[in-house]
C-alpha cells in the first residue's frame, strides 16, 4: 500500500482538531456557570430487560386486562415506581442496540410461504436477526433509570429529549405515560415537570420499546440506540430547537428566537444574541420581548459579522450563536447553537457551487450500522467513520433513508461533509409530517445540511397523489426553512408526480434517463442521490456463489447499478450534474446483494466493510476524489498457491502519471491511467514480490508492494488513538491483522483471535467485515476474515490505563496500551 491508512488519516487537515472542536450540540448550555440551563446526557446507569410483544405475563404485566391508561400514574404497575427491584435487569450504557446482541436466525422459515422469493429477500434485507412480529420474545425491550432530578428542579421545567429510539416508544415517568412515539429515527422530546415527585422520592424513567414493526429494508437495530438527554431550565426559556440562525456569506445573521413562558406571571425579557468566534464575541444584537403567562413567542434579531470565515468542506469554520434571556439582571436561559457562513448554488447547467466555487459532489450513502455495535454507534466511532470518508475524498453524505442522529450532523459540520438530510416516511399524515417538522427544526442551523430529502423510491413518486403529498411536505419545509432546497430520490416517474414539489431532481441509478429528463426540464438541477450499488467483498478476488462472496476487482454490480468506474466517469464528465452519492460508503447489515439469502447477513455495497476496513475500491475513489494526495494501490494480494504460471490480473489505482510494475525484479511495463480509470496487467503468477513504482513528472513518488505471505506467525494490533477520554463514551478502534514472520499480512488468514482487556475500559464489540459471518458481535473473540478483525474498546467514567491483548493459538500475540484520562 502506498500510504498506510493511519498515516493518511493523521495527515488530514481536520482530523485531530475536529474532535476537540466539535460543535456544541444545539441547545447545549453556554457555560455551565452562567446558564441556569442544564443538559445532561443520560448514558449511564440504565437497567435493561427484554419484555414480550404478545404475552403480558412475560412483559411485566404491561397491558394486562387493558389497564394501561385506566388510571393515570399506574401505567406499568410497580416497575414504573421507585422501590421496584431491577437488580436482575442488565446494566447497559447508551447508545444500546439489543438486536445486535441476538443470534442470527434464518427467519425465512417463519414466512407463510418460505418458497416466496420476496419473503426471502425481506428476511435477508433485515440482516437475519430475530426481531419483528414472528419474534415477540425478543422484540420488546424495557429500559429503567432513576433520573438525576431533585424537587427544586420542578420550580423550573424539566424535559426529556430522545435523539431517536427504535421503535414505538412508550415513555413512562413515575407511572405516567408522558409520551408515545412511533418513528424509529426522528428525535422527540417531552416536558415531564408535572410528573416529578414532590417529596424527594427518586424519579423513575421507564421506556418500553416495541420493535415489532419495522420501517426499513435494511437492518434497523432495536433499543435506545441513540442518546437520551435530561434538560433543566427555568420557567422562562428557549424551547427545544427554538433558535434558528440564518447566516449569509456577507456576514449577515438573522436569528429567530422562540421564548416560552411557563409561569403564572408575564415575563419582560431582554434577548441577547452574541456571535462567538472561537469563544470571542464578534457581533451581537438585542431585543426586548414580552411573553404573557403560559405563552410562547418569537423574536427576530439581526447582526453582522465583519468578514466572516466561511464554512466549506476544506475549511469547516464554525461560529457559535449564544442566545441569552434576561429579566432585569437575572439570566433566565443561555442557549447555544453552532452555525456557519456559507452559500449554496444549484445550477442546472453548471453544477453545484459552494461559496461561488464549483464543487462536484463526491458523496456516499450510509445507513447507521457498524460491526460490534449495530445501530448503537458511540459518538467517537461515528467521528471515526466520518474521518474514513474524508480520507476517501468524500465531501458529502446522504443519511439514507432516515433522520440521522444529531451528533452525526455535529461531526459533519466540524469535519466538512455536506449532508442530504432525509426524512423517513413520505407522507403528509400527521405523524410523518410532525417527524418532518422536527427534522427541519432540529437540523436547520447545521451548515453541513445542503438539501432536505422528502423520500426515497416511493411507489407514489410518479403519481398525482404523490404530488399532493410531496407538495404538502415541501410547503411545511419551506415554511420552517426558506433557505434550503428540497430533493427526493427517485427511481422512476422522473418529471411526473412529486417532481413538481421538489427543487433538485434526485436520480437513483437510471443514468440513461438523465439526458431525456434534461431536455424536458433544462432548468432543474440533477443530483445522483444513489449511484453504483457496485458490490465487492474485502479481500476476495473472484465471485464465488457457493461462498456468497463477490470480487474486489471493480467488476460486479446488480442490473440497476454500475461499477465505480462506470458511474464516476459518467458523472464526472458532465459538468451540469451536481455530483453523486455512492451506494454505499460502508457495508451494513442486511441487503446482502447479490446473495439475498442465508447465510449472507450483510451487504457488499460498501467502499469500506462493516468494520470500516477499506476494500480495494477505496483507493480508486481516493485516487480520483483527492487531488491533494498522491495515491498508488495494487491489487490483488500475491498468494495464488497452485496457480503458478497462470495469468493473474493485476490492477493499480493511481492518480499519478504512470506506473511501472515489476515481478521479482523483472519489469512488466509502464502504463498511464486513463482519467477516472485504472491500469492493469496480466501477470503469470510466480510467488515473490510484486512492486509498482508510481511516477509524477518523470520521478518516482510512490511505491506499492504485494509480497507472497508465508504462514501466519504473529498478530499485529493497531489503534486509531492511544489517549482517550474517561467519559464512559470514548472509543478506540482497534484492528488486528495476521502476519507472517516478515510482517506481511496473510491475505486469507482465518484465525480465531481472543481478546483480553484489563484496566479502565470495556470491550463493546468485535467484527471482521465478513458478510457471511455468524459469530457474535458481543464477544471477546473473533475469527479474522481475510487477515483482519476489529475490537472496539470503550472507556469507563473512571480514568486509568487500558491494555488490550490479542492472542491466537500458535501465533505471537500483540498488545496495545491506551490511556483514559
Ligand atoms: C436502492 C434503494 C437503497 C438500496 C439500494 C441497493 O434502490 O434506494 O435503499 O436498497 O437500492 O442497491
Amino acid at each position: 500500500m502506498p500510504i498506510d491508512r493511519r498515516t493518511l488519516i493523521h495527515s488530514l487537515p481536520v482530523a485531530g482538531a475536529a474532535i476537540a472542536s466539535l460543535a456544541p450540540a444545539s441547545g447545549s448550555a453556554g457555560s455551565a456557570n452562567s446558564s441556569p440551563r442544564q443538559r445532561i446526557r443520560l448514558d449511564q446507569g440504565w437497567r435493561f430487560a427484554l419484555g414480550h410483544a404478545a404475552d403480558p405475563d412475560r412483559d411485566f404485566g404491561f397491558g394486562d386486562f387493558q389497564r394501561t391508561f385506566a388510571k393515570q400514574g399506574r401505567a406499568a404497575g410497580p416497575l414504573a415506581l421507585t422501590g421496584y427491584d431491577d437488580s436482575r435487569w442488565r446494566e447497559v450504557t447508551l447508545p444500546h442496540d439489543w438486536a445486535v446482541e441476538l443470534p442470527f436466525v434464518n427467519n425465512i422459515r417463519f414466512s407463510r410461504n418460505p418458497a416466496d422469493k420476496d419473503d426471502e429477500d425481506l428476511a435477508a434485507a433485515h440482516g437475519y436477526k430475530p426481531i419483528g412480529r414472528n419474534f415477540p420474545e425478543t422484540s420488546v425491550g424495557w429500559y429503567r433509570l432513576t433520573l438525576p432530578v431533585s424537587p427544586s428542579d420542578a420550580q423550573g421545567r424539566v424535559a426529556l429529549e430522545f435523539d431517536g429510539a427504535f421503535r414505538d416508544a412508550t415513555v413512562i415517568v413515575n407511572g405516567y405515560i408522558v409520551t408515545q412515539h412511533h418513528g424509529g429515527y426522528a428525535s422527540f422530546g417531552v416536558d415531564i415537570t408535572e410528573f416529578l415527585n414532590t417529596d424527594g422520592a427518586p424519579d423513575v424513567l421507564l421506556v418500553r420499546l416495541d420493535a415489532s414493526l419495522g420501517e426499513g429494508w435494511f437492518y434497523e437495530g432495536a433499543g435506545l440506540y441513540r442518546h437520551v438527554w435530561l434538560v433543566k431550565t427555568t420557567p422562562v426559556f428557549v424551547p427545544q430547537w427554538g433558535v434558528f440562525a440564518r447566516a449569509s456569506r456577507d456576514g449577515q445573521v438573522e436569528v429567530d428566537v422562540e421564548v416560552a413562558n411557563r409561569r403564572e406571571t408575564g415575563a419582560d425579557v431582554r434577548i441577547e444574541a452574541l456571535v462567538l468566534d472561537a469563544g470571542a464575541p464578534v457581533a451581537s444584537a438585542q431585543a426586548a420581548q414580552s411573553v404573557a403567562a403560559w405563552r410562547d413567542t418569537t423574536a427576530r434579531l439581526t447582526c453582522k459579522v465583519a468578514s466572516p470565515r466561511l464554512w466549506s468542506t476544506d475549511a469547516p469554520n464554525l461560529y457559535v450563536l449564544r442566545v441569552t434571556l434576561r429579566e432585569g439582571e437575572t439570566v433566565r436561559d443561555v442557549y447555544d447553537v453552532s452555525f456557519g457562513f456559507r452559500e449554496f448554488r444549484f445550477d442546472a447547467r453548471e453544477g453545484f457551487f459552494l461559496n461561488d466555487r464549483p464543487l462536484k459532489l463526491k458523496g456516499v450513502n450510509n445507513h447507521q450500522d457498524h460491526a460490534g455495535v449495530g445501530a448503537a454507534i458511540p459518538d467517537a466511532l461515528q467521528i471515526w467513520r466520518l474521518k474514513q470518508l474524508k480520507a476517501l475524498g468524500a465531501n458529502a453524505y446522504r443519511a439514507a433513508h432516515n433522520p440521522p442522529t444529531p451528533e452525526l450532523l455535529d461531526a459533519c459540520d466540524a469535519l466538512g461533509l455536506l449532508v442530504i438530510d432525509e426524512t423517513r416516511q413520505m407522507s403528509s399524515a400527521p405523524e410523518p409530517m410532525d417527524e418532518l417538522r422536527r427534522l427541519v427544526r432540529r437540523d436547520r442551523n447545521h451548515p453541513c445540511v445542503m438539501l432536505w430529502s422528502i423520500g426515497n423510491e416511493e411507489p407514489q413518486q410518479g403519481t398525482a397523489r404523490g404530488a399532493k403529498i410531496a407538495k404538502a411536505m415541501a410547503r411545511e419545509i419551506r415554511d420552517l426553512d426558506p433557505t434550503r432546497k428540497i430533493t427526493a430520490a427517485m427511481n422512476k416517474g422522473y418529471g411526473e408526480g412529486i417532481t413538481e414539489a421538489i427543487d433538485v431532481m434526485g436520480f437513483n441509478y437510471h443514468e440513461e434517463l438523465i439526458e431525456p429528463f434534461r431536455l424536458k426540464y433544462p432548468d432543474m438541477p440533477i443530483i445522483g442521490t444513489e449511484t453504483a450499488s457496485a458490490v465487492s467483498t474485502r479481500g476476495e478476488y473472484a465471485r464465488d456463489d457457493k461462498r456468497s462472496v463477490v470480487s474486489s476487482y471493480d467488476v460486479d454490480a446488480p442490473y440497476w447499478g454500475k461499477t465505480a468506474q462506470a458511474w464516476w466517469k459518467l458523472y464526472n464528465a458532465k459538468p451540469y450534474l451536481l455530483g453523486g452519492f455512492v451506494w454505499t460508503g460502508f457495508d451494513y447489515r442486511g441487503e446482502p446483494t447479490p446473495f439475498n439469502w442465508w447465510p449472507s447477513v450483510s451487504s457488499n455495497f460498501g467502499i469500506l466493510d462493516l468494520c470500516g476496513l477499506p476494500k480495494d475500491i477505496f483507493y480508486y475513489y481516493q485516487a480520483w476524489w483527492r487531488d491533494d494526495l498522491p495515491v498508488l494501490h495494487l491489487l490483488p494480494h500475491w498468494n495464488w498457491e497452485g496457480q503458478e504460471g497462470k495469468a493473474v490480473e493485476v490492477w493499480a489505482y493511481t492518480n499519478l502519471d504512470a506506473v511501472e510494475l515489476f515481478l521479482n525484479g523483472r519489469s512488466l511495463g509502464r502504463q498511464s491511467p486513463p482519467k477516472d480509470g485504472h491500469v492493469q496487467w496480466s501477470v503469470p503468477y510466480a510467488p515473490g514480490r510484486l512492486v509498482a513504482y508510481g511516477f509524477r513528472g518523470g520521478k518516482v513518488v510512490l511505491k506499492s508492494e504485494r509480497s507472497t505471505a508465508g504462514t501466519p506467525a504473529r498478530l499485529v494490533i493497531e489503534t486509531d488513538r492511544t489517549r482517550l477520554t474517561a467519559d464512559g463514551q470514548d472509543v478506540a478502534v482497534i484492528n488486528v491483522s495476521v502476519r507472517d514472520k516478515a510482517g506481511v499480512i496473510v491475505p486469507k488468514a482465518a484465525v480465531r483471535v481472543d481478546f483480553d482487556l484489563i484496566g479502565a475500559g470495556r470491550l463493546i464489540g468485535v467484527g471482521n467485515g465478513d458478510p457471511n459471518c455468524h459469530e457474535p458481535d458481543k464477544a471477546d473473540y473473533r475469527t479474522t476474515y481475510n487477515g483482519w478483525a476489529q475490537a472496539l474498546v470503550q472507556t469507563r467514567k473512571a480514568p486509568g490505563d487500558i491494555r488490550l491483548m490479542a492472542r491466537a493459538e500458535g501465533l505471537t500475540s500483540a498488545a496495545v496500551a491506551l490511556s483514559s484520562r
